[in-house]
């Protein structure tokens, strides 16, 4: 007879939410296996997302500075600054490479079984790889997102490209396009702008990012725009066509109804990201799926199905690496009987441009729209000791609280560093600090953290030291 081989809990997919389920589970002492598609763990946050766009961000950003900045500093560099786009691609992929492969020794570590290959659900508690069975009291899907598309814009990952392609472009683009304004199009626009493209957003609403608080994106846009990135906005693409060596895009404005054509050498798609679960079995078991294709499941992550249960890109919520993981840890928790709550309220989103971008909790306009009175301070980074020093002096630190019991309600962060800083606002909202509770801790002086306090301090006594 076949031996069958059984675990406590098998995890589809091995990305930020899924491999951070299995370590801790197994922690916990459950009997962990993980089977992952790829080659390498990680997920699209480690091999294609977060850490080689990050990591190009980095690189694009020191080329940005050495060619046009150091001179301010009184530092010359003999010749001419060049770039080698093969070692920065290779620089890339060994930083992917060392952080892949250490999910690989924590799962040796913490005696999760890892396998590589394309896991199918045939029953509530089989799962196949292959020809090979595997049965589990828990299922967990955490199988990730994909890049959407748009209809008659067919990508081809050579000049028409999503994300993917645009993390490995072989040669710098004359004219790169950039459909869609959100995260993806404005980090990646801003790597290829940076390293000597001209990049044209084209967003279809008449904001970027339209889920940003109103007057950081205002910010935002006007920073962007000043370091040369175009923008078409109320524009939406309507066709694609290659045309030799140029891809030609047939554009629509959205408010007075003309049609154009524009010629480039790239075109990235950036329009958002749909839930992946396709040939895993879902549909055969019954699965309950929501109207806008993420699964279905409840407040402990459980689908219609008792043993099986999602987490991350596949069920509602902001696509986001951190909201994957946080939920892998938690499930996890409640699996082996423990009881963590995680705060949705309390899930941070930053932007890695320059400069960045980060917030939590609600914008002006959501506010306004519940009819939530609220205060507010906002500290300029100009006034900041250490943002002179450092040159870091735009921007600013808003910071909402409410007006009778001055409970912290949300921040907003443009400014270097933004993504970093965004911690302590985390913190502060989930302990359930009031503005003057933040006005009230040392911060350490020189530091951008100091605005933070500052911030606060004008939320909640419409006054400060430093303005
Ligand atoms: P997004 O949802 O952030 O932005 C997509 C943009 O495309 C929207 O502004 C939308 O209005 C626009 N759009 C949609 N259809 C269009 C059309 N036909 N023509 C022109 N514009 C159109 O999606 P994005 O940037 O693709 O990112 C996908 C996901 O990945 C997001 O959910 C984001 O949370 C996540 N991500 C997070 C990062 C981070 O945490 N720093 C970095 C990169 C991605």
């Amino acid at each position: 007879m076949k031996s069958v081989k059984e675990f406590d809990l098998i995890v589809i997919g091995g990305g930020p939410g899924g491999y951070v389920a299995a370590i801790r589970a197994s922690q916990l002492g459950l009997k962990v296996l993980c089977i992952e598609k790829r080659k390498s763990l990680g997920g699209t946050c480690l091999n294609i997302g977060c850490i080689p766009s990050k990591t190009l961000l980095h690189s694009s950003h020191l080329y940005q500075l050495s060619k046009n900045h150091l001179a301010e500093y009184g530092i010359h560099v003999k010749g001419e600054i060049s770039l080698d786009l093969i070692k920065m691609m290779d620089n890339k992929e060994a930083v992917v490479k060392k952080l892949t492969g250490g999910i690989g020794s924590l799962f040796q570590k913490n005696k999760v079984l890892h396998l590589e290959g394309k896991a199918k659900i045939i029953a509530s508690n089989t799962v196949i790889v292959g020809k090979e069975e595997f049965k589990a009291k828990t299922i967990l899907v955490s199988t990730g997102s994909i890049p959407s598309t748009i209809k008659n814009v067919q990508v081809d990952e050579n000049k028409i490209v999503s994300s993917t392609g645009a993390l490995s472009f072989s040669k710098i683009p004359n004219e790169l396009a950039v459909i869609g304004g959100g995260y993806i199009g404005l980090e990646l626009g801003s790597v290829w702008k940076r390293l000597g493209s001209n990049v044209t957003v084209i967003e279809f609403s008449s904001n970027i990012v339209p889920t940003m608080d109103k007057d950081t994106a205002n910010i935002f846009f006007s920073t962007l725009k000043k370091q040369g990135l175009k923008f078409l906005l109320n524009t939406g693409v309507q066709s694609a066509n290659i045309d030799g060596d140029k891809v030609l895009l047939n554009c629509l404005d959205n408010i007075n109804k003309k049609q154009k054509i524009l010629s480039f050498d790239k075109v990235l798609v950036a329009v958002g990201r749909k839930p992946f679960y396709e040939d895993l079995g879902l549909e055969n078991l019954g699965v309950e799926i929501n109207d806008d294709n993420t699964i279905k499941v409840d407040k402990n992550f459980r689908t219609s199905i008792p043993s099986i249960f999602a987490i991350g890109d596949v069920i509602k919520g902001p696509m986001l690496a951190h909201k994957a993981s946080a939920e892998g840890h938690v499930f996890a928790e409640k699996l082996a009987g423990n009881n963590p709550v995680l705060n949705y309220g309390c899930i941070p989103a930053v932007i890695y441009t320059e400069p960045e971008v980060a917030w939590v909790g609600p914008t002006e306009k959501e506010l306004e729209e519940k009819g939530i009175q609220y205060k507010k301070g906002i500290f300029p980074f100009k006034a900041n000791a250490r943002g002179k020093t450092t040159g870091d002096i735009e921007g600013n630190i808003k910071i909402l609280s409410h007006p009778k019991n001055d409970k912290l309600i949300a921040v907003h962060i443009i400014g270097a560093h933004a993504g970093e800083l965004i911690g302590e606002a985390v913190a502060a909202l989930e302990a359930g600090l009031s503005a003057e509770d933040i006005a009230l801790i040392c911060h350490a002086h020189p530091t951008l953290s100091e605005s933070m306090k500052e911030a606060a301090s004008l939320a909640s006594t419409g006054k400060t030291l430093h303005i």
